[in-house]
């Protein structure tokens, strides 16, 4: 295999008729996307009536979430423009990925976060990509004014998701799953927190179905948590609070293209609180083998809510149409939230380096 081959298979690579990409573009890669699809039997179940749920696991992305799909784009556009350095506020995983690929280009990158507020994984990443970290006295809301703000006075590119070459990268997960199901889904659920990635997944299926490579377009349920739920209450959240810090926001950025999705496809934007996100996130992996973290959690919470009658769900799962094909966005990896899992490690069997005693104390 040539060296070309090897390192031909990001989302730009895959899909760059349909991205704002040309010949000049200089391609920053680290193989994104083409990420697993895969089929719940025990959640189906759950649904009942023929219903298929699939999971997409964006965990297994390069620095272990979605926004890798976006962050190619990014970069290569910020090169190509000539950027030097390009800044971010995160919740943690924009900060990851954009450090990684401003590493890969050989740029500066710059990360305002929110002190105290980040799970240690993404700090971590940030820090061994080489970023300037800036943690913040403030939440991702009071980070986010400011790196617009500094965007309009220095030469820095701003790659959160106001810039619109994110939303185009991150349309590709919607194209990967009408490939793979041969069709767009009936429902699509996933976690929202600035509300860029529901946004962009409507942009993908949308372009598809305009493109006849799809014959429909799912309802797009969003779910964000009991906390941190502007689109929901409708109104600006002054200090968002929830376990899954990586949705802890209060005013996001593409609420109104969030609001347009939800609106053009019959969907919602409801509610999980911290429980039922936590209670999801032990679900998945202990049932289906995937680990994910918290925020992500919240489209698996959002399912059982929709299952779930006395929820005072916003969305009726009776809507979902007999043998509907529902796909769950899972949108970081759980190794960048250890801390979260912490309580669930105290339950170890000590034992001496004995076989007879670990027989014995595992019933063996
Ligand atoms: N899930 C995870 C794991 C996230 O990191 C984010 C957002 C979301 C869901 C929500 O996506 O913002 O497009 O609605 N994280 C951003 C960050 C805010 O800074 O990493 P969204």
């Amino acid at each position: 295999m040539s060296f070309r081959t090897l390192h031909d298979h990001g989302v730009i690579a895959r899909y760059r008729e349909f991205l704002p990409v040309t010949e000049a573009t200089p391609v920053i890669s680290l193989n994104e996307g083409s990420t697993p699809l895969i089929h719940s039997p025990k959640l189906s179940a759950r649904v009942g009536r023929d219903c298929e749920v699939f999971i997409k696991y964006e965990g297994l992305n390069p620095t272990g979430s979605f926004k890798d799909r976006g962050m190619t784009l990014a970069l290569s556009k910020a090169v190509e423009r000539g950027a030097q350095a390009v800044i971010c506020a995160s919740t943690g995983n924009t900060s990851a990925a954009a450090a990684a690929y401003a590493a890969r280009a050989s740029i500066t990158c710059i990360v305002l976060l929110p002190a105290g507020k980040i799970a240690f994984g993404k700090l971590a990443q940030a820090f061994m990509y080489g970023a300037k970290v800036v943690a913040i006295e403030g939440n991702f809301d009071d980070a986010l004014r400011l790196v617009r703000e500094i965007g309009e006075t220095e030469p820095i590119a701003v790659v959160n998701s106001i810039n619109p070459d994110r939303l185009e990268g991150q349309k590709t997960a919607s194209f990967e799953i009408i490939e793979e199901l041969g069709e767009a889904p009936d429902v699509h659920i996933l976690p929202v927190g600035n509300a860029g990635n529901i946004s962009a997944y409507w942009l993908g299926y949308q372009e598809f179905h305009a493109l006849k490579r799809s014959s429909r377009m799912p309802v797009m349920l969003g779910f964000q948590a009991a906390g941190s739920a502007p689109i929901f209450h409708k109104r600006v959240i002054e200090k968002p609070e929830t376990i899954a810090t990586a949705i802890r926001i209060g005013n996001p950025a593409s609420w109104d293209k969030a609001n347009a999705a939800i609106a053009h496809s019959g969907g919602a934007v409801d509610i999980v609180t911290d429980e039922e996100i936590l209670a999801a996130q032990v679900w998945l992996a202990s049932h289906e083998g995937i680990f994910v973290e918290p925020a992500s959690a919240a489209s698996i919470a959002g399912l059982f809510k929709s299952l779930d009658p006395a929820s005072g769900r916003a969305y009726d799962a009776a809507l979902f149409p007999e043998g509907a094909k529902i796909v769950c966005t899972v949108t970081g990896h759980g190794l960048k939230d250890p801390d979260v899992a912490k309580d669930k490690c105290g339950g170890v069997i000590p034992a001496k380096a004995e076989r007879g005693e670990i027989l014995r104390l595992i019933g063996a």
